[in-house]
């Protein structure tokens, strides 16, 4: 699924760049080798980072 449809970043790649360590949009972006354009996606960007972030400190607790 396209997530950022100005750099063509799909989930994929927002996935890999979170698991690689980007925690900000600004980060998944440089990660991907990309800059922000329009900035429609960052909402959807945000909420990829958190819920990885939920389900790296769920598997921690456990
Ligand atoms: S949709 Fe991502 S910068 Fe425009």
């Amino acid at each position: 699924m396209i997530v950022c449809s100005c750099n063509r970043l799909t989930d994929s790649d927002v996935a890999e760049a979170i698991r690689s360590g980007a925690c900000r949009p600004g980060e998944v972006y440089a990660c991907c080798g990309k800059r922000p354009d329009c900035g429609a996606c960052v909402r959807m960007i945000l909420s990829s980072i958190k819920a990885s972030m939920q389900e790296m400190a769920t598997a921690a607790a456990v």
